[in-house]
C-alpha cells in the first residue's frame, strides 16, 4: 500500500481502487512527458550547481531522466494508474532505476509547480504549431485571391445581394480575421511563456535555488512574481480557449459560407472530392463533410472555454484538485483547432471557383442600385433624394421584372432628369467595384495591393 506511493508516509489505508482510478490524471496528462522530463532535467542541473544535491546524483537523474524519454518514446514505458499522474510515473520510475539519488529529484519543488511549468511548455510550442497553421491558412486565402483576381461574385447583407465585390475581396476578409487570430494566439503566448517553478508547493521553498537559471534553461524570458499565483494561475490557457473560440468562429462564419456556396442553389464554388462524401440513398449527393465538421467542432471549443472557466470560478488559492481538469478541454482545443486549420489550408488550396456563375449573380438583384444614387449625387442631388429615385425605379423594374440594366434612358427619366446616356457606364458590375477605390473598399487595384502587402507578412 504506502510503500508505492510517492506520498505514501502518513497513510495506514490503501487508496480505494475505484478512488485511484476516478482521480488520476495519467490517461491524459501522459502527452506532457517531453515537458516533465525537460523540466526535470533543467530542476536537477540547478540543485547540483546549488550545491543542493551532489553533482553524481545530477549526472545520474539526467541520465536517468534520458532513459525515461527514450523508454516512452518507443512505446515501452508502462503507465501506472495507481502513479495518478506523470509526474509521479516518471519520478517513480527513476529512483526505480538509480536508486538513492531519484529521490533527490523533487528537493525544492512541488508537483504543483511541476505540472504549471510542464502546462507552459507544452502550450507554447503548441501554439507555434497553431501559428504555423494559420499561416498556412492565410497563405491559400492569398493564393486563391490572386488567381481569382478577376472574378465579381454579389456581397450580401442579411444573405440578400447588397454590392458587387471581387471574390477576392471576400477572401482577404477572412484573411484579416486569421491574422487577428494569429496576433491574439502570439500575444497569449508572451504570458504562457513564464516560469512558475520555484514556487514550491504554493509559498516558495526553504532551498536556495536558482529560478532564473532554471528560466534561461528552459529559454522562458521571465519568471513568474508571486509563489501563490504561479501554482493557482490558470488565465494564460483560458486566454488560448477563448482566443481558439474567437478563431472558431471565423472558420465556422467561412464553413457556413463554404457549405452555401457549394450548394446547387449557388453554385459559386466546388470543394474538391477528397473533402466531401456522397449519400448512401441519394445517387447525386456530394456532401460538404469538411465544412460542416469545422463548423460542428466550434461548439467543443466554445464548451472548452465554459468549461474551464467554470473550474476556475471561485476556486480559493492556491493549487485545488479541481485544476487537473484543466488539461482535457485545453487538449481537446489544440488538437481540434490544428486539425481544423490543417484540413481547412488543404480544402481552400483545392476549392474550384465558379467564376461566370459567380459574375451572373454579381449582376442580378439590383445590385448596383447603389451606383445609381451614387451617379445622382454627382449630378448634384442630395444623396436622401437619389435613394427615393432609385428606389422608385427599383419598384418600377420589380413590377415589370426586369434588371435595373434592362431600363431606357427614356425609363430612367421618368424617375429624374439628371439621368443621361453615361448611366450605362456607370452601372455595370466592374464599374461598381472599381469605383470603391478606398483603402480597405473592393476596387481591383486596391484588393491587389492587400494582397501584396498581406504577401509582405504587414
Ligand atoms: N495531476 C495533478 C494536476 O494535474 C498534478 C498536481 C497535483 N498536485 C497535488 N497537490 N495533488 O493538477
Amino acid at each position: 500500500m504506502s510503500e508505492d506511493k510517492l506520498w505514501g508516509g502518513r497513510f495506514t489505508q490503501p487508496t480505494d481502487k475505484f478512488v485511484e482510478e476516478f482521480t488520476a490524471s495519467i490517461e491524459f496528462d501522459k502527452r506532457l512527458y517531453h515537458q516533465d522530463i525537460r523540466g526535470s532535467v533543467a530542476h536537477a542541473r540547478m540543485l547540483g550547481r546549488q550545491g543542493i544535491i551532489p553533482q553524481e546524483d545530477v549526472d545520474k537523474i539526467v541520465n536517468g531522466l534520458l532513459d525515461i524519454l527514450q523508454q516512452i518514446e518507443a512505446g515501452q514505458f508502462d503507465f501506472s494508474v495507481g502513479l495518478e499522474d506523470i509526474h509521479m510515473n516518471i519520478e517513480a520510475r527513476l529512483s526505480q532505476k538509480i536508486g538513492e539519488a531519484g529521490k533527490r529529484l523533487h528537493t525544492g519543488r512541488s508537483r504543483n509547480d511541476q505540472v504549471a511549468l510542464d502546462i507552459r511548455l507544452y502550450l507554447r510550442d503548441e501554439i507555434v504549431e497553431v501559428v504555423a497553421y494559420l499561416d498556412m491558412l492565410v497563405d491559400a486565402l492569398l493564393n486563391q485571391a490572386e488567381a481569382n483576381l478577376d472574378v465579381v461574385m454579389p456581397g450580401f447583407t442579411h444573405l440578400q445581394s447588397a454590392q458587387p465585390i471581387l471574390f477576392s475581396h471576400h477572401l482577404l476578409a477572412y484573411v484579416e480575421m486569421f491574422k487577428r487570430d494569429k496576433g491574439r494566439m502570439e500575444d497569449c503566448c508572451k504570458r504562457v511563456n513564464v516560469m512558475p517553478l520555484g514556487a514550491g508547493a504554493l509559498a516558495g521553498t526553504t532551498f536556495p535555488i536558482d529560478r532564473e537559471y532554471v528560466a534561461e534553461h528552459l529559454d522562458f524570458p521571465a519568471v513568474t512574481r508571486n509563489s501563490l499565483d504561479s501554482v493557482s494561475d490558470r488565465d494564460f490557457a483560458l486566454e488560448f480557449l477563448a482566443a481558439s473560440s474567437i478563431l472558431m468562429m471565423h472558420l465556422s462564419r467561412f464553413s457556413e459560407e463554404l457549405i452555401l456556396w457549394s450548394t446547387s442553389a449557388f453554385r459559386f464554388v466546388e470543394l474538391s472530392d477528397g473533402f466531401c462524401t456522397g449519400s448512401s440513398i441519394m445517387p447525386q449527393k456530394k456532401n460538404p463533410d469538411v465544412p460542416e465538421l469545422v463548423r460542428g467542432k466550434t461548439g467543443r471549443v466554445y464548451g472548452n472555454l465554459m468549461a474551464l472557466l467554470t473550474v476556475m470560478k471561485a476556486l480559493p488559492l492556491a493549487y485545488n484538485k479541481d485544476m487537473q481538469e484543466d488539461k482535457e478541454p485545453l487538449f481537446d482545443t489544440i488538437d481540434t483547432v490544428k486539425g481544423s486549420l490543417k484540413i481547412f489550408a488543404d480544402m481552400v488550396k483545392e476549392m474550384r471557383v465558379h467564376a461566370a456563375v459567380m459574375a451572373k449573380a454579381a449582376g442580378q438583384g439590383f445590385s448596383t442600385a447603389t451606383d445609381v444614387a451614387d451617379y445622382l449625387v454627382r449630378k448634384g442631388l442630395p444623396f436622401r433624394d437619389a435613394h427615393e429615385a432609385v428606389g422608385k425605379a427599383v419598384a418600377y423594374c420589380v413590377e415589370n421584372e426586369m434588371e435595373i440594366t434592362d431600363l431606357s434612358l427614356a425609363e430612367w427619366q421618368l424617375f429624374s432628369p439628371y439621368f443621361c446616356d453615361d448611366i450605362f457606364a456607370a452601372i455595370t458590375v466592374e464599374a461598381s467595384v472599381n469605383a470603391r477605390n478606398v483603402t480597405g473598399g473592393t476596387a481591383r487595384n486596391r484588393v491587389e495591393a492587400e494582397i501584396r502587402r498581406c504577401r509582405e507578412g504587414k
